[in-house]
């Protein structure tokens, strides 16, 4: 028996994870899964209840399942409060309790939304990259950090700080990833002028020796931003820091069509995992019915392949996505002239049928 927690959080959360859930009840029933879904409160959710955003209870549930899937926290209602009670470090205290430092970002367009890209269709289609973005480290994690009253001014401060062992566990798993794709990595730094990416890149350049097939590549932060609008489709594997990996998969999701089409896996050592869209609460939209569940469906999909090992399952789930792009429906972030605007029901809804039915 597999057992998946599920928080939905906040925003746009429970809508896009309440479709997740749906999907993941056909796969059960089709698939005879032995899964057990329990749930619990995370982000600005729990801060509401219990003052927390990652209480106790949350974290037990967290540490005694096998997956998680985990929809969205955060929101202007708790961006004043104090520091530690915000949403964001629930997730973040979450993230570097349970140990998932490497996190997949796969950048995928399906040919059905070439023309919802922000690219031209020709600089996008058949785009395949996978961002392995280092999770629990960085300067997301760095201490000392803080603001600070110094000179009769205030100071904020931050430290950007990762050990050998950090850098080297994440190159592996990039590596291995790269191994069963197109043998090709990049590794992103700002090695010019940042130390701690110097010794990232020497890093790197060394576990790289362990596997000669890879070719790899080392690219500053800057050009790769550049180079992942003017021609993304010459990457195969990126891997990178916690910050830079941010910014560059949601600069990378706007090229698959919309930001709630990138799904995401963050694993520990064992494989154990957290799976979430790359999105967030998305606040402007919340309550409509309007946000687009894929990314959050596809890391399902993830879940099914990373965590429950079935690749079966996970490619069934991908298929069902797919099926229901052929058959023209969109949400209103990759509506196009000629497909048929749906919310997030029956984007949902669409997708546990297609799957129920292949
Ligand atoms: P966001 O990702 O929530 O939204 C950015 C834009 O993308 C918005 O216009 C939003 O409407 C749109 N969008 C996002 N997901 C969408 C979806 N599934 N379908 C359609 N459109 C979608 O980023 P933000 O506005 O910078 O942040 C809002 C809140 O979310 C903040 O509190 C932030 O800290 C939090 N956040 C949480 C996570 C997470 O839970 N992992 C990730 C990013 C941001
Ligand atoms: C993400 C989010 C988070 C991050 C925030 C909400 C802490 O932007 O998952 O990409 O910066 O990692
Ligand atoms: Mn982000």
């Amino acid at each position: 028996m597999s057992k998946v927690l599920v928080l939905a959080g906040d925003g746009i959360g429970p809508e896009i994870v309440r479709e997740a859930v749906k999907v993941l009840d056909v796969a059960k029933q089709k698939f005879a899964l032995d899964v057990e879904l329990d749930e619990a409160l995370v982000g600005g959710a729990a801060v509401d209840a219990e003052n927390d955003p990652l209480p106790q209870t949350t974290l037990e549930k967290a540490r005694a399942a096998d997956a998680i899937l985990f929809g969205s926290i955060g929101g202007p209602k708790w961006d004043a409060i104090e520091r530690d009670k915000r949403p964001e470090r629930g997730l973040l205290r979450l993230r570097s309790t349970l140990g998932l430092f490497a996190n997949l970002r796969p950048a995928i367009l399906f040919p059905q939304l070439a023309d919802a890209s922000s690219l031209k269709p020709e600089v996008v289609s058949g785009l395949d990259i996978l961002i392995v973005r280092e999770l629990t480290g960085g300067i997301y994690f760095g201490q000392p950090r803080g603001i600070k009253e110094e000179n009769g001014e205030r100071v904020g401060f931050n430290t950007y700080v990762y050990t050998e062992s950090e850098m080297r566990r994440i190159a592996k798993v990039a590596f291995e990833l790269a191994m069963k794709r197109d043998k090709r990595v990049l590794s992103v730094d700002k090695a010019n002028v940042l130390e701690v990416t110097e010794l990232w890149k020497e890093v790197v350049t060394e576990e790289a020796k362990a596997y000669p097939e890879i070719e790899l590549s080392h690219m500053y932060v800057d050009n790769a931003a550049m180079q992942l609008v003017r021609a993304p489709k010459q990457f195969d594997v990126i891997v990178t820091g916690n910050l830079f990996g941010d910014i560059l998969s949601d600069e990378a999701a706007m090229l698959t069509g919309s930001i709630g089409m990138l799904p995401s896996a963050s694993l520990d050592e064992n494989r154990k995992g957290l799976y979430e869209p790359c999105h967030g609460s998305a606040p402007d939209i919340a309550g409509q019915g309007i946000a687009n569940p894929l990314a959050t469906i596809m890391s399902l999909a993830m879940l099914m392949r990373y965590s429950l090992e079935r690749g079966d399952v996970a490619d069934a789930i991908e298929a069902a996505v797919e099926s229901v792009l052929d058959q023209g429906l969109r949400t209103a972030d990759i509506y196009t002239e000629g497909t048929r605007k749906v919310g997030t029901e029956e984007m949902g809804s669409a997708v546990a049928d297609a799957l129920l039915k292949a």
